[in-house]
């Protein structure tokens, strides 16, 4: 039985991480079925990737509590690689990622809407990194992506204070892009892969990579990845399809990915 179920809608793939009995917690059943159902993805086919909880309570609240409550450090350190690594690999998967945060995104939770390239949620979500009440530290990824998301100020309150905070709170500080009515949350998550699933493949993706690898970067180094992603756009049948539709002023545009 997969922990992770996994649909395809047109051009978009919907993951949904599904251990409902326990708010979706993350444990290494879980974490691996996530890893399978990103590796099954098309990528030739699909155009962008949304990722959600199953039941209408929570994302994910967090990695396994009671999993991790007799590991060793060694055991906990090859935990959080575990999930590092499938982060990451999500991180920079080549298709845009959307998380879709429908309740709880605590601890581990909270860490895999980050991995994600942006995340809208719903009216009940909720957003923290508890982990220092429970004796731990953030242990996928949550110190160095929460810190470059909102700021190492308000990262440094959050995760000290271990204060799980409202969808609104969430929006404020710029950790979430929207807040949607709980029924509305998949359809706007729909609506927006279908905005990103127009436009041409290529660049899309050579713009995610733009941007994570920029950002890792100083300015000089990061301007020129920009100019060679922007050169590797040209000489494609999409780039000659974009503008030839723009120089003819047609509306419809056949992006085919190469
Ligand atoms: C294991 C969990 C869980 C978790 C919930 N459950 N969260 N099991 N790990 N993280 C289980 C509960 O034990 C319970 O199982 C069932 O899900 C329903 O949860 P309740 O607590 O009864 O629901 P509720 O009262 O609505 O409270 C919801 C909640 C609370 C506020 C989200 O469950 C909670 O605080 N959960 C823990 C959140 C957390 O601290 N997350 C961070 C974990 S550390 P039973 O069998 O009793 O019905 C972490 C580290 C990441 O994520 C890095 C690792 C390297």
């Amino acid at each position: 039985m997969s922990f992770v179920a996994a649909e395809r809608q047109g051009a978009v793939e919907i993951i949904t991480i599904n251990r409902p009995e326990a708010l979706n917690a993350l444990n290494a059943d879980v974490l691996g079925d996530l890893k399978a159902a990103f590796e099954a993805v098309d990528q030739q086919a699909v155009r962008c990737v949304i990722v959600t909880g199953a039941g209408s309570k929570s994302f994910v609240a967090g990695a396994d509590i009671a999993a991790m409550s007799t590991m060793t450090q060694a055991e906990a350190e090859a935990f959080g690689k575990l999930g590092n690594d499938i982060f990451r690999m999500i991180e920079t998967f080549p298709l845009p990622v959307i998380a879709a945060v429908n309740g709880f995104a605590l601890g581990g939770g909270c860490e895999l809407s980050m991995c994600c390239d942006f995340r809208i949620c719903s009216e009940n979500a909720m957003f923290g990194q508890p982990e220092v009440g429970l004796g731990i530290t953030p242990g996928f990824g949550g110190t160095q992506r929460l810190a470059r998301l909102v700021g190492p100020g308000m990262a440094k309150q959050l995760i000290y204070t271990a204060r799980n905070i409202k969808a609104e709170e969430a929006l404020r500080i710029g950790l979430v892009n929207a807040v949607y009515p709980a029924e509305e949350l998949m359809p706007a998550a729909l609506k927006i892969a279908a905005g990103i699933a127009k436009n041409a493949p290529i660049a899309v993706r050579h713009c995610k990579q733009a941007i994570n690898e920029g950002l890792e970067t100083g300015m000089d180094q990061a301007v020129v990845i920009e100019e060679k992603l922007f050169g590797k756009c040209f000489e494609t049948h999409d780039q000659k399809e974009g503008m030839g539709a723009f120089l003819e002023k047609r509306k419809e545009k056949n992006f085919t990915n190469c």
